[in-house]
C-alpha cells in the first residue's frame, strides 16, 4: 500500500505574548492512499493545528511532512499553493459558502483560480456525488445545513484531490445528518478518495477505519478498525 501522508516528529509551538503553547508534540501520522482515517481528541488537542499542517495552511515549528510522494518542509509559498491545490480539499465546520452564489456556482468557485477547464459537465458530475442534483440553483440560505455541507464538500472535490480533509465537519449538524454526511464521506472513499476526518464525536469517528486519538498535542492511540 502507497503512503500519500507520511508526517513525522510534528511539533507546532505558538508564542503568544512570552507564553509559548505547544500545540503539537512529536506527532507522527501516516495514511495509506484510498484510506478513511478519523483524529479524535478534546477541545484544545491539536487536531486543526495537525489538519491544517497536512492541509498546507500552515507549517510546522519542526518535524517532516511528505504528501503524495513529495517532502513538503521547505517548500516555497507558491510551490506550497500548488501542491495544496493539486493534492487536497477542505472542507470547515462553518461551511463558508459564498451567500450570493449559488450552490452550482459555490462549486465552481476553485475552478476560476485553477487552469482546469470549466466544463458544465463537471460541476453537474460533482453535484451529483454529493446527492445535490436538484439544489443546483439554490442560494445557500435556501438550503439545509446538511446540504450547506454538501455543497461545501462539492467545492472540495472540483479540482479533483488525492485527498480530502475535514475539520470538525458535522460540527453544525444534528445527528441524522452528520450520519448522512459520514455516509457520503465512505461513498467517496469507496471510489478511492482519501479522507482525513476530525471529528468529536466517537461514533462517527469509528466510521473510518482508522482513529487517530489526540491529547494535549501527542497522538496517543490509533486504532484500526475491520
Ligand atoms: N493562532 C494561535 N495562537 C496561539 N495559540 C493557538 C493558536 N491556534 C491554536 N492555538 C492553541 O493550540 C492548541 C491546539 O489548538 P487546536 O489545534 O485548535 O485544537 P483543537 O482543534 O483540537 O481544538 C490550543 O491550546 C490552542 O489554544
Ligand atoms: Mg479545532
Amino acid at each position: 500500500m502507497k503512503s500519500i501522508i507520511v508526517a513525522n516528529g510534528l511539533t507546532k509551538v505558538y508564542r503568544r505574548g512570552r507564553e509559548e503553547i505547544h500545540a503539537l508534540k512529536n506527532v507522527d501520522f501516516r495514511a495509506n492512499e484510498g484510506e478513511f482515517v478519523s483524529i479524535i481528541g478534546p477541545s484544545g488537542s491539536g487536531k486543526t493545528a495537525l489538519l491544517n499542517i497536512i492541509g498546507c495552511l500552515d507549517t510546522p515549528t519542526g518535524g517532516h511532512l511528505q504528501l503524495n510522494g513529495a517532502e513538503v518542509s521547505g517548500l516555497a509559498e507558491r510551490d506550497l499553493v500548488k501542491l495544496r491545490r493539486e493534492n487536497i480539499g477542505f472542507v470547515f465546520q462553518q461551511f463558508h459558502l459564498m451567500p450570493t452564489l449559488t450552490a452550482r456556482e459555490n462549486i465552481e468557485l476553485p475552478l476560476l483560480f485553477s487552469h482546469k477547464n470549466r466544463g458544465r459537465n463537471k460541476i453537474d458530475r460533482v453535484l451529483q456525488m454529493v446527492g445535490l442534483e436538484e439544489r443546483g440553483d439554490h442560494l445557500p440560505g435556501q438550503l439545509s445545513g446538511g446540504e450547506m455541507q454538501r455543497v461545501a464538500i462539492g467545492r472540495a472535490l472540483i479540482n479533483d484531490p488525492h485527498i480530502l480533509l475535514a475539520d470538525e465537519p458535522t460540527g453544525n449538524l444534528d445527528s441524522d445528518t452528520s450520519l448522512m454526511i459520514f455516509d457520503l464521506f465512505r461513498e467517496l472513499n469507496r471510489k478511492g478518495l482519501t479522507l482525513i476526518i476530525v471529528t468529536h464525536n466517537k461514533d462517527l469517528a469509528r466510521r473510518a477505519e482508522k482513529m487517530y486519538t489526540l491529547r494535549d498535542g501527542k497522538i496517543r492511540v490509533c486504532e484500526i478498525f475491520s
